[in-house]
Parts: structure tokens; C-alpha cells; sequence
């Protein structure tokens, strides 16, 4: 060998070497970081004395909303513009967006029938237990079902703490917490579930921040404040869409408070995993049981839907006060714009259908009711920039997708949603998944689409727990 080709081996040989070592270290898990459990994201200064604030804030109050008739006409005014919309081109159903001769009739829907309702369907959002408190210097609301003492003989109790994402709202929960209400009830039934649904800062009549940095680990951080405020040191976590991923940092940041956390969209985008995911296309049937390939593969399949429908995602992740402020005060475009992932993420089939399929799987009522808590909190903007807050550099400096937790974790996988990973890709993470499930029906909105569905799949998740680690509260 000449003296250039050794130096040239010699050379490669240590450039690989560090290639190696900086993938290597790109693998390796890493301890949690420690977030300020006492992080101030309120409007006014800081206290100077947090026990005095906590002392003199920490009240829980019940709260009943009605809205002044003026917002409701206000609304139907609003409603009852001349619509100019551009319709849509010849043939196109969902595939441009939201189709605009469908939009007419929802506004004619939401205007003339669902309106004139609203007082009943006040009384429908407002038949949980809605409360307030201040966590952090922000008004937190949520639902509370509470189960009182005489109730609890000879059962096994369990606090739940359930959360929504974006476009969603706590009314996605709603027939998922009525079963677990009934099973509260039924006598055979060994668990009393008390259940805690908020909504996220930021969303629906929880308070947004005036502060940059809010990310889904700090989220995380208000959201278990919060439980501790309630009573609830140990509890189940169950959570879809942004929920999912504040549900795992509350299982990575705080594994002992949480007795086991549930997802319908279990993720990890560690490198790892990320890498593990394409190199399983190659062989699925090692990875996958068998049936079930086709959840996961072909790739290329995945990155064209991603390429398709993810520009949402780029345009909150950058600019989500431009596009809040085009959705402001805009009911008709609201609507258009948070029913449209209602319908491509239940089925991607939909969008070939003139009406987006968008009452096979819901209740009109039941969409505009989501839409409504939009509109009335002015909630869209605020909402969206949580997608600006996981991009930014400090919340991804945190790298939580490289901390792994031990909290028995459960993943329900339906075949319509938004992405999936495989177990392996999990397990790097999710040191103890007990549970990994999949369904041929269903979508992103599991809840409000398949609530039976859902919730068996959590008392199976429950009862593994149960039987693998023999918790005990109470
Ligand atoms: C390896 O990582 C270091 C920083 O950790 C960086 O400066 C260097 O350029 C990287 N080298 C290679 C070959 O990627
Ligand atoms: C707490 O509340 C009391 C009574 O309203 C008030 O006098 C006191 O200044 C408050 N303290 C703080 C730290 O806000
Ligand atoms: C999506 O819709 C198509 C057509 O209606 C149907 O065949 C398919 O089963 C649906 N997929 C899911 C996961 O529900």
C-alpha cells in the first residue's frame, strides 16, 4: 500500500470512528431534566412570596358559564352574512380543503338549527362538575367527577386524568366519561374511577399565558400541580393528539404520581426510533403481528400523507398568530378550518366524499359543540401556538423524547390515525408497555368516534397494570 492510501485508510477509519461516536451519542437515553414546579405564567408580576400566593390562590370554584344572549346574536349576525365563499372546482370533494358548497350547509345548520338550541346544549356542556383554579398564576378549568365516600366499599379507586388535544377540547371526552360513570355505578364492577378532564392552557376556558415558553413539558408540569391540588398524587393518565404528548412527559417528568399512562397515539420521535422505524420496512412481519402490516407500511405511504396533510402543523409551528388572527371573529372559517382535520383524520378516505364523511362517525351537535367552545373562548390563536412552543429551541434543548420512563404504559393503536409506531420503536422509551393494541375502526378522535372502543381498551390497560405491579392506593 502507497503512504497516501494508508493515510486515506488512517483518515477514514477516524472519521468514521467520530461518525459513529456522535450517532452513538445521538442514542443513548438521558436523565429527566428538572422543570420549575413553581414556573410563573400568569399576566401580572411573579409573587414574591409563592407560599403566600399558593396560600391565598389555591381555592377550587365551582363554575357554571351561561353566556349573555348578546354573544349568541352576535354569533347568528355573524352567521347570517352573505357567504362568499369561491366554490369549490369541478369534481373536488375534501381534497382542496374544506368544500365550500358542504360549508354552506353547515352554516345554514349551526345558524338555524344548532343556535336556536343553545341554551339546551349549554345545559348538555354544563352537565359535569365544571371548576376553576389558579395554578401558576393561570386559571385552570376543568370537569370533575367526583365519587363520594359511601360509594367506595370493597372497591378499588382510581383518580383518571384525562386529556384532550387540538382541534379538541374536554367535549371529546364526553361519552368516554359517562362510561366511566356507569361503571362507577354498576356493583359488579370492582373500580370507581373519579375523573379529571381540563382543558389545556390556553384552550377552551382554561387561561392562556402571556408568556413565551409554555411548551408541553411545562403544560405537563401545570397538569400535575393541578392533581396534586385535587388530592391526587397517584392517578391514571389517559390521552390522544397533544394529550398524548403532555400525558408522557407527566410520565417522564413526575413516574411517581402516575400509576399507569394510556394513549391512542403513543409516540416516540427519539432518533432512535425514528431510524428503527424505516429500517423495519424492510422486514415488517419481524415487527408486526401478523395482520396488522399495513398500519405501519409501506413508508412511503406514510410520508406522502405526512407531505399531504402536515402543513397545519408548519404554519402553527411558525407563524400561529398570522393564521389566528385570519380565524379571529371568523366563525364560518373556524369551522372550516377545525372540521376539516375532523374529517381527514377519522378516515383519509373522506376527503373523496362531497360532505368530507363528516356525520358517519359524529353528531353534528356534538362537532359544533367543539367549534362553539373555540368561538367563544377566542381560544384558536392561543391554542396554536403550543406548536410554536414545542419547536422552540429551550423545549427542544429538553430532548424528553430521549428520557425514558418506567410507568406502565398502555397504547391503543386505530388504523385511521394521524401516524404509528411499532412496539420496538416504543420500548426505547417506554420501559414497561404492558399493553399494545390495534383496531381496524377508528381515527384520531377515538374518544368522541369510538368511546366504547376506547374505554374497554382502558380497563384492559387497568387491569394489566393491576395484575403486573399490584398497586395499591387509598
Ligand atoms: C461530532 O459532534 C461534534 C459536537 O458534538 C461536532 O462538533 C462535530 O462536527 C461532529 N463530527 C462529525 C463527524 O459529525
Ligand atoms: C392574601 O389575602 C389577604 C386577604 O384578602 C390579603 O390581605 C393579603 O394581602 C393576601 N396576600 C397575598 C400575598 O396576596
Ligand atoms: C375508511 O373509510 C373507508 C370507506 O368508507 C372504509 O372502507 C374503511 O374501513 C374506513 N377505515 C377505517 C379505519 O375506519
Amino acid at each position: 500500500m502507497g503512504v497516501i492510501v494508508k493515510i486515506l485508510v488512517l483518515l477514514l477509519a477516524i472519521g468514521g470512528g467520530m461518525v459513529y461516536k456522535n450517532v452513538s451519542q445521538l442514542w443513548v437515553d438521558l436523565p429527566a431534566p428538572q422543570l420549575n414546579p413553581q414556573q410563573w405564567w400568569g399576566d401580572e408580576a411573579e409573587p414574591k412570596d409563592y407560599a403566600a400566593y399558593l396560600a391565598n390562590n389555591s381555592e377550587v370554584i365551582g363554575n357554571r358559564l351561561s353566556y349573555p344572549q348578546k354573544t349568541i346574536d352576535d354569533l347568528k349576525s355573524l352567521l347570517s352574512r352573505p357567504l362568499k365563499l369561491t366554490p369549490p372546482l369541478e369534481g373536488v370533494a375534501f381534497e382542496y380543503g374544506f368544500n365550500t358548497d358542504y360549508l354552506k350547509k353547515v352554516v345554514e345548520y349551526w345558524r338555524d338549527d344548532y343556535l336556536p338550541r343553545w341554551r339546551e346544549r349549554e345545559v348538555f356542556l354544563w352537565q359535569f362538575n365544571h371548576f376553576t383554579t389558579d395554578i401558576q398564576g393561570l386559571r385552570i378549568h376543568f370537569l370533575h367527577l367526583m365519587v363520594y365516600d359511601e360509594n367506595k366499599v370493597g372497591k378499588q379507586h382510581y383518580p383518571v386524568l384525562l386529556l384532550h388535544g387540538w382541534p379538541g377540547s374536554v367535549r371529546e371526552f364526553y361519552d368516554f366519561i359517562h362510561l366511566l360513570h356507569q361503571s362507577n355505578l354498576d356493583n359488579n364492577n370492582k373500580y370507581i374511577f373519579n375523573v379529571i378532564v381540563p382543558s389545556l392552557p390556553g384552550y377552551g376556558w382554561s387561561q392562556s399565558t402571556s408568556r413565551q415558553g409554555l411548551g408541553p413539558a411545562q403544560v405537563a408540569v401545570i397538569m400535575r400541580n393541578l392533581m396534586v391540588r385535587l388530592g391526587y398524587d397517584k392517578f391514571f393518565i389517559q390521552g390522544g393528539d397533544w394529550g398524548s404528548v403532555i400525558g408522557s412527559n407527566i410520565a417522564t417528568l413526575f413516574p411517581d404520581n402516575v400509576l399507569g399512562y394510556h394513549s391512542n397515539m403513543c409516540n416516540n420521535m427519539s432518533p432512535k426510533s425514528l431510524v428503527k422505524g424505516f429500517l423495519a420496512g424492510l422486514w415488517p412481519s419481524l415487527f408486526v403481528p401478523s395482520g396488522f402490516e399495513d398500519f405501519f407500511f409501506p413508508k412511503s405511504n406514510e410520508l406522502k400523507y405526512l407531505m399531504e396533510e402536515s402543513g397545519y402543523f408548519h404554519i402553527q409551528a411558525t407563524k400561529p398568530d398570522t393564521i389566528g388572527a385570519a380565524l379571529t371573529d371568523n366563525p364560518v372559517g373556524l369551522a372550516a378550518y377545525i372540521l376539516e382535520k375532523f374529517s381527514t383524520w377519522t378516515n383519509a378516505s373522506y376527503r373523496s366524499l362531497p360532505d368530507g364523511g363528516l356525520t358517519q362517525r359524529y353528531k353534528m351537535d356534538a362537532l359544533l359543540d367543539n367549534v362553539m367552545i373555540y368561538y367563544l373562548t377566542n381560544s384558536i390563536t392561543t391554542s396554536q401556538r403550543l406548536y410554536a412552543e414545542q419547536y422552540a429551541q429551550e423545549q427542544r434543548d429538553l430532548q424528553l423524547e430521549r428520557v425514558p420512563t418506567v410507568v406502565p404504559t398502555g397504547c391503543a393503536r386505530f388504523k385511521s390515525d394521524i401516524m404509528q409506531f411499532l412496539d420496538t420503536q416504543l420500548q426505547d422509551k417506554f420501559k414497561n408497555l404492558v399493553h399494545s393494541t390495534y383496531y381496524k375502526k377508528g381515527g384520531h378522535f377515538a374518544a368522541l368516534e369510538v368511546p366504547k372502543v376506547l374505554y374497554k381498551d382502558f380497563i384492559d390497560f387497568v387491569k394489566t397494570v393491576e395484575r403486573k405491579f399490584r398497586i395499591k392506593t387509598l
